[in-house]
């Protein structure tokens, strides 16, 4: 039998395509997602590109009954967890901060404490490069320092971090990777998963996709005044298939590494920055569209630059992100017709 690996957020927008990529590296997915940010309809789409059944709990990892039963119910081969489930809007952590604590903080500590009850020592816990804020030199390596984060968003991912290493200080059999994502963007070759958001997107790419479409009227370009060279600040994006296959690698790697209790911390990311000018130029190179689009104020907030050292990864892993960005923006692209239809 494979061995089982359960995907807590597996339902979500990263936790999908990585469903896909265990699938293809031979493990089996086990599905844990209570709904809150993702639709029931990603599992029969999952099945589509998998042709087999995936299997799903549908439950709140808040609760440590409910993890401690979905682990019991899966011990026999089972091989590791990866906890992707939380809250993830900076905005709505900014007004609801109990909520993002509750759930962020609160799902890893019972889905610890359930592994720990069990004896399930392999982690791979989504982190974000939101943990740097404004880093002071680029790249972004794993030893940047932490800073105050700008966000209920950004310290839940900061708690979360600390509270894995305290779990691997305190003697328990806890083999963590913590990996910590750049901008993840695209969505999957087949176009049958993608990103769902809710409402209006607060991120640039759906924001792009979405106004490609006609669903906004204009995308607002949050300030061309900064020190860049065009003015518009710049990030590291990600295809989310590269991202997913890197978990994938961050397994192999737990097992590799012989040491009883560890939590070794990973960026994420392509090593390249690209601006908001640059991002939408790529856009409507591969659309073949012209975006609408107007340059408005700085966003509160927004760090200027940020790009990651990807050669711990590379080293470790043996991975590097094979996708461009053009890859991304066709993919994403063609994920937003597919919704329309
Ligand atoms: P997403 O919202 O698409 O997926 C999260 C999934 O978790 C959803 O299916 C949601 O229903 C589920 N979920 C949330 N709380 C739950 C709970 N208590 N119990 C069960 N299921 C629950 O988000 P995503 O973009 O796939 O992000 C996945 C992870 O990666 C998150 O931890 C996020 O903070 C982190 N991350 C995301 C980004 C990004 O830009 N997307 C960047 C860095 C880090
Ligand atoms: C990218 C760039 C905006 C929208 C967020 C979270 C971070 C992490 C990744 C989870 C920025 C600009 C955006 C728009 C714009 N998530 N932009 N017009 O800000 O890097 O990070 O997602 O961990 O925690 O904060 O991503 O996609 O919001 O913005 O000009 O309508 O696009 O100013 O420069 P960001 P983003």
């Amino acid at each position: 039998m494979n061995k089982k690996v359960i995907v807590t957020g597996g339902a979500g927008f990263i936790g999908s395509h990585t469903v896909l990529a265990l699938h293809q590296a031979g493990f089996t997915p086990i599905v844990v997602d209570n709904f809150c940010n993702s639709s029931k309809s990603v599992l029969s789409q999952l099945e589509k590109v998998t042709g087999s059944p995936v299997a799903l709990h549908e439950v709140d990892c808040c609760s440590l009954s409910a993890m401690q039963e979905v682990i019991s119910r899966e011990k026999e081969g089972l091989f590791g967890v990866i906890h992707f489930a939380a809250h993830k809007a900076v905005g709505a952590s900014v007004a609801k901060p109990l909520e993002y604590y509750r759930n962020n903080v609160g799902s890893l500590v019972s889905v610890l404490q359930a592994m720990n009850a069990s004896q399930v020592s392999r982690l791979v816990f989504s982190s974000s490069c939101t943990v740097y804020g404004q880093p002071d030199q680029l790249p972004v390596t794993e030893r940047s320092p932490l800073k105050a984060a700008e966000s209920p968003y950004g310290r839940t991912k900061q708690f979360c971090e600390e509270i894995i290493s305290d779990q691997v200080a305190s003697g328990a059999s806890l083999r963590a990777v913590t990996l910590r994502y750049f901008n993840p963007v695209g969505a999957h070759e087949s176009s049958l998963i993608g990103e769902l958001p809710l409402g209006p997107p607060e991120n640039l790419i759906p924001y792009i996709t979405q106004t490609a479409v006609g669903i906004r009227k204009e995308l607002t370009v949050f300030g061309n005044d900064y020190d860049t060279p065009d003015g518009t600040c710049i990030r590291d994006y990600i295809h989310v298939v590269d991202l997913a296959e890197a978990h994938v690698k961050a397994l192999e790697f737990i097992e590799r590494k012989k040491e009883p209790a560890f939590n070794e911390f990973f960026n994420v990311g392509t090593g390249r920055g690209s601006s908001v000018l640059e991002v939408i130029s790529a856009f409507e190179a591969v659309s073949g569209k012209k975006l609408n689009y107007k340059i408005g104020a700085r966003r509160e907030g927004d760090v200027v630059q940020t790009y990651a050292d990807v050669t711990h990864c590379e080293k470790e892993f043996a991975w590097s992100a094979r996708r461009s960005m053009s890859d991304a923006m066709r993919d994403a692209y063609n994920w937003q017709l597919t919704l329309g239809k």
